[in-house]
């Protein structure tokens, strides 16, 4: 792709790839852009105005093609491609990420876990195996891996990113509650913050209630 797309519009495509997933889903074929902006929210210029970035995909008066549009949505997104992805931490969140089935469907495998913990040894979550991490650099020898889940303790974290950058993992899928600071080192990160998301929702919860009337 020459042109640079810019992150907002990479942010939002997977909301319209999970809406045309719907619709596939519900024997829909094709879609006017306002129908899909009322739907998703968004208004039908910004549909279409994201969509220009690649190209457009739709045509005039007769809409979008929703699995045209999905599959073209889906390789944007390098969805097409298997991923595999190992999880260091195989604690509560690390193993509620091995257990869940459908990231697999977007081509997203796990392939291993890895802890410190010598009580997990030998064990599997959903038949995929903990390793300890000693095992790291010769798992990462042997198997192509394309991303790392860091479900870590976040003192930890900083430190196993640069492990990872050295062992020639690119991209990390961040959910300790650290700003990794990896300058100089080509790795890609994403953070995921779940508190930040509830956060939000605490400031719009107080923001529709009415405040306490100050005392006189
Ligand atoms: P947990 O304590 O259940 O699991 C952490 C695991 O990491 C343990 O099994 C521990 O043995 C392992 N570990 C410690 N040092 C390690 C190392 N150097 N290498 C490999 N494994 C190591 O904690 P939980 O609840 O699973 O949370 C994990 C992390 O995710 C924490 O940093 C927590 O703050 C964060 N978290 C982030 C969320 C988010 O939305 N971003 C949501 C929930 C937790």
């Amino acid at each position: 792709m020459d042109k640079e797309i810019s992150q907002a519009v990479i942010r939002r495509m997977p909301r319209y790839y999970r809406y045309l997933g719907e619709l596939i889903d519900a024997g829909v074929e094709r879609i006017s852009s306002g129908d899909l902006s009322s739907r998703m929210n968004v208004t039908a210029s910004q549909i279409r105005q994201d969509l220009n970035n690649f190209g457009g995909f739709g045509q005039q008066g007769y809409g979008y093609n929703v699995k045209y549009l999905y599959d073209e949505i889906g390789k944007i997104l390098g969805l097409g491609e298997k991923h595999s992805i190992i999880i260091i931490g195989a604690g509560n969140l690390g193993q509620a990420l091995a257990n869940y089935v459908e990231f697999e469907k977007f081509g997203f495998a796990i392939t291993a876990l890895f802890d410190i913990n010598p009580a997990l040894k030998g064990r599997q979550v959903r038949g995929i195996a903990i390793h300890m991490i000693e095992e790291l650099e010769a798992f990462t020898k042997e198997h192509p891996v394309d991303i790392a889940a860091l479900t870590l303790p976040k003192s930890k974290a900083e430190a196993m990113a640069s492990q990872l950058a050295g062992l020639g993992i690119t991209a990390i899928w961040n959910f300790a509650h650290v700003d990794l600071d990896l300058a100089g080192q080509n790795v890609l990160v994403e953070n995921v913050h779940l508190s930040d998301s509830l956060m939000q929702l605490s400031y719009n919860i107080a923001k529709d209630k009415p405040r306490h009337a100050a005392p006189q």
